[in-house]
């Protein structure tokens, strides 16, 4: 006897869809796992309580699966589970080694077994990108890596040494001495400058502009978009930043672009400072930002660009929970 497991996800909750939906997932374990009908045993199907308009089990026997033993069951309903989801365990005679299968949505339950997933959030200061990254990484359990933090913490490194952030050759003779990684405790990113915690320091207004200033010399971005790659290489992970979609994961499979207008995302960050304790007028904070997205968007490596393949989502008038789930959906809807 073998138990095989999979799960899929439907995008709404109809009868069309849910059908659809369990023949796919049934049909790819019986190949994968070369079934015959007299092996299987039963069929458990489980789904969320968002599903009400078919019973998976119900399915299973439209699709063919009519020798077995079938069953359907409400799971509990558990706080950030994955949305819209079935699950469902195979019995078998059968002693091959199982197959598990999960597709769309649910492939992300079961990482080990799936393809990695890297998602490319891109776009200007203020634009909600750390904030929806955070919660997309939290949504799909995997790693959120937050790049401005590689290029702040290299800035930090040259302002703590009196090298000037604008003199390109300082920087590249610099650059050995600055050694950046990043660590996740409770998921969160912690950025280390030469084995020393700086998450926090990184954050003050002044480096913001030192950041940007830095991160535009070919030296500085060939050492960052490395170690980039090397932790997207190894994990599944939202990374955000300005060239992602565009030079750091060309090949991405979901890209966003975020935008947003120069008022709403001064005043989102005035409102960030202000929980931070840090006091800059709404004013200031604007030409700031202004300033510092023309700096980006006009450097001549990698500038701050929307990739041709990526989805703009304008979140001026969207609140974090809208952008998150539009985007969720729209994930969710290709894999
Ligand atoms: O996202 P942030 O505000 O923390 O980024 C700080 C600066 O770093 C930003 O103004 C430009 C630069 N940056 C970059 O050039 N490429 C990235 N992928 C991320 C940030």
């Amino acid at each position: 006897m073998k138990a095989i497991r999979g799960a899929t996800t439907v995008n709404s909750d109809t009868a069309e869809e849910i059908k659809e939906c369990v023949s796919e997932l049934l049909l790819k374990i019986k190949e994968k796992n070369r079934l015959k009908d007299e092996d299987i045993v039963c069929i458990l199907f489980s789904n969320t309580a968002d599903i009400h308009s078919y019973y998976p089990a119900k399915a299973a026997r439209e699709a063919g699966f009519v020798s077995c033993a079938l069953f359907s069951s409400l799971e509990p309903e558990i706080n950030g589970a994955l949305q819209k989801c079935i699950r469902v365990m195979i019995i078998t005679e059968s002693n091959c080694c199982a197959e598990h299968v999960y597709l769309k949505g649910a492939a992300n339950l079961r990482k080990d077994l799936s393809n990695k997933l890297n998602i490319a959030i891109d776009g200007p200061a203020g634009s909600g990108k750390s904030t929806v990254s955070k919660l997309l990484a939290k949504r799909f359990n995997i790693l959120y890596l937050d790049t401005g933090a590689m290029y702040r913490a290299c800035a930090l490194a040259c302002h703590l040494n009196g090298i000037n952030v604008a003199d390109g050759v300082s920087v590249k003779k610099f650059l050995d001495n600055i050694n950046i990684t990043v660590k996740y405790e409770n998921g969160a990113q912690v950025t280390f400058l030469n084995g020393d915690d700086v998450s926090d320091e990184i954050r003050i207004p002044e480096i913001s502009m030192l950041a940007s200033t830095v991160s535009a010399h070919e030296c500085v971005r060939i050492k960052m978009v490395g170690l980039q790659r090397e932790i997207a290489n190894k994990n599944s992970c939202v990374l955000d930043g300005r060239d992602i979609g565009t030079n750091v994961l060309p090949d991405a499979e979901f890209k966003f672009f975020l935008t947003a207008l120069p008022e709403v995302r001064a005043c989102r960050r005035t409102k960030e400072n202000e929980s931070k304790g840090i006091n800059q007028k709404f004013e200031e904070v604007l030409k700031e930002i202004i300033r510092r997205d023309e700096q980006d968007r006009t450097r001549k490596i990698a500038p701050l660009l929307k990739a041709n393949d990526a989805v703009e989502v304008d979140t001026s008038y969207m609140d974090i929970d809208d952008v998150v789930n539009y985007i969720t959906k729209n994930i969710q809807g290709r894999i």
